[in-house]
């Protein structure tokens, strides 16, 4: 497991039935020994959550929901899905607290309660946090992730169930990804807030944001990055293969 590198797709809003045909060929990827050590996750919108499970059974991909209602039963939410209604498809993963979600409304308190609810039934989480251009200018990065962290982890007991995807705000969508330098350094904060923390010394911890075919090459020095959570080029297999293919090579 330690030597597993996770490449996670966000579909986020994108995404038609037509389109879940185009991860054929990340299946076919998937298969290879070469690849053995890629794990990957497709994190389609719920809508095409059933047509992945069954697209990708036969095979490693597992599968995510990009985010979940915190009420464990069964309920009066309009428009949310809980917990049990995503493993009910089969799916492994969910993707908690990403700054889009925190944007519309998403609180370190409501986080921390969707991961005890994740985790309780057993999926394991997608733990996004990241600073805003304004947190960054104004040097609170590090504060913004400690709060982001033992808020989001209160009363959770330390367990191996989370992954923790650093996804810097200002790199969402925009091109714009932190230097390898820097980027270390945030890595190293994260790794030291959950020893302090948690005890946890070995975390899974993953970078997301504008990643593509090209700063790849890259990012995929950095050695404490134990993969990518990848938005808009998952979305295209020929690209997400490629993100695939030169990090494990
Ligand atoms: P982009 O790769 O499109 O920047 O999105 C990153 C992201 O938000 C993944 O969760």
């Amino acid at each position: 497991m330690t030597n597993n590198m996770f490449f996670i797709a966000n579909w986020k809003m994108f995404g038609d039935f037509k389109s879940v045909n185009s991860i054929k060929k990340v299946i076919k990827l998937s298969k290879d020994k070469k690849y053995k050590k890629a794990k990957i996750i497709y994190c389609p919108p719920y809508t095409l959550l059933d047509k992945f499970f069954k697209i990708t059974k036969n095979s490693k991909i597992e599968i995510g929901a990009q985010n979940c209602h915190h009420y464990q039963n069964p309920g009066p939410f309009t428009g949310s899905v809980n917990v049990d209604l995503i493993k009910s498809i089969g799916a492994k993963y969910v993707i908690i607290g990403h700054s889009e979600n925190r944007s519309s409304g998403d609180t370190n308190h409501n986080i921390n309660l969707k991961i005890k609810s994740a985790l309780k039934k057993k999926l394991k989480v997608i733990f996004c946090i990241g600073e805003t251009l304004k947190e960054k200018r104004k040097n609170k990065t590090n504060s913004v992730l400690n709060s982001q962290i033992i808020r989001g982890l209160k009363n959770i007991k330390k367990n191996n169930n989370i992954i923790f995807a650093y996804e810097p705000v200002w790199s969402i969508g925009t091109g714009l990804v932190p230097k390898n330098k820097d980027l270390k350094i945030q890595i190293n904060v994260i790794k030291k807030i959950l020893s302090k923390f948690w005890r946890l010394n070995n975390p899974k911890i993953i970078y997301g944001g504008s990643v593509n075919p090209k700063n790849i090459n890259d990012l995929r020095k950095i050695s404490s990055i134990k993969g990518f959570l990848v938005g808009g080029a998952s979305q295209k297999a020929k690209n997400f293969i490629d993100i695939i293919k030169k990090t494990i090579n």
